[in-house]
């Protein structure tokens, strides 16, 4: 099978609560109303593959389901929508994660609660068929990283130092780590680093990888580890894109409240956009606006894709904005 976009990470459900409850907690005990719920595929590595998937590019998703009934709905929505699933593995016997996000006080991203899947996030040690399917895809995007110090062995960093030797793009967003973490995240990315071409995390995360306060600090550190690169999300204010000696500041497009289901998976969805029209050959400004465009698509729906509809494909995307 040749691939346009191989995304390698975790996957998992969420489960969506929005609507509008009592704020007092006297109140909330007592409370019974009704309120949207939505069940979605998702993960740092689900929601990407989807917004690609979307975009009309041809993806495949290397990652680990449970075999319980979220795990089949998990590998039956990413089916549906046509993502290569023949490299996921399913394992009996353990439990898929879930994270519920319960937007009936105000907020658009929290509270946020669930469980954690009991298998591992992604196959490990890839194996030979793996690495051949890796190798067919045009861009390898690995997702949630950070979240599994587990992980941080030689495995990721070998396989795209050799994607790196063949000439195929890569490119990174590490997310953050899901168990309190002391000093800098730096450590836990910086052996991939060398091998990246384009590396997003948000402010926060920026923030955090480096321990610097400034972004443009953080941005130059981060070129200077190796990715051509680096994007830095901000929310409602947009992006900073740093890449060779160019700062591009990106706007984010200005989408009302009340049109905003929640922002869950925006970033997801600025990634895939970003990096679906530099695989078209666009601009780093260019691939803003469309991750931009993209993101403010995904805000007007439940998690990173549901809002984006069939013609919001990347060709279509790049003729609205030359
Ligand atoms: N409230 C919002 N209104 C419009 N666009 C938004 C909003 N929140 C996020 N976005 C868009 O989504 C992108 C990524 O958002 P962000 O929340 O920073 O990423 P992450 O989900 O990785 O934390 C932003 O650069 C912006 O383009
Ligand atoms: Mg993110």
């Amino acid at each position: 099978m040749s691939l346009d976009v191989a995304v390698i990470g975790p996957v998992n459900v969420d489960l969506i609560l929005s609507g509008d409850a009592p704020h007092q907690i006297e109140e909330i005990r007592n409370w019974f109303g009704l309120s949207d719920v939505t069940l979605n595929a998702a993960g740092s590595a689900g929601y990407p593959a989807q917004v690609f998937q979307k975009l009309g590019l041809q993806t495949g998703l290397l990652t680990v389901t449970a075999d319980d009934a979220l795990g089949s709905a998990l590998r039956y929505e990413m089916a549906k929508l046509g993502i290569d699933l023949s490299r996921v593995r399913v394992v009996p016997g353990e439990i898929s994660q879930i994270a519920i996000y319960i937007l009936l006080f105000g907020s658009k991203k929290r509270p946020l609660t669930g469980r954690r899947s009991s298998h591992q996030p992604w196959p490990a040690p890839l194996d030979t068929a793996d690495l051949g399917y890796l190798a067919s895809a045009r861009l390898i995007h690995i997702a949630g990283y950070l979240h599994y110090p587990s992980m941080w062995d030689d495995d990721i960093p070998n396989m795209l130092r050799d994607a790196k030797q063949r000439g195929q793009m890569t490119s990174l967003d590490p997310q953050f780590p899901l168990w309190p973490l002391e000093g800098r995240w730096l450590p836990g990315i910086e052996r991939l680093l060398p091998y990246v071409d384009v590396l997003l995390v948000d402010q926060d995360e920026a923030q955090n990888i480096t321990d610097l306060e400034s972004l443009d600090e953080a941005g130059r550190l981060l070129r200077q580890a190796g990715p051509q690169i680096v994007v830095v999300k901000r929310g409602e204010q947009g992006a900073l894109i740093y890449h060779a000696d160019q700062r591009i500041e990106q706007p984010a497009q200005r989408v009302p409240e009340n049109e905003i289901a929640d922002t869950i998976g925006a970033g997801d969805a600025f990634d895939g956009g970003f990096l679906a029209a530099l695989l078209r050959g666009r601009s780093v400004a260019e691939a803003a606006q469309i991750g931009t465009a993209v993101a403010a698509i995904s805000v007007r729906g439940h998690g990173a894709a549901t809002a984006l509809r069939a013609e919001d494909t990347i060709d279509r995307l790049i003729e609205r904005f030359s």
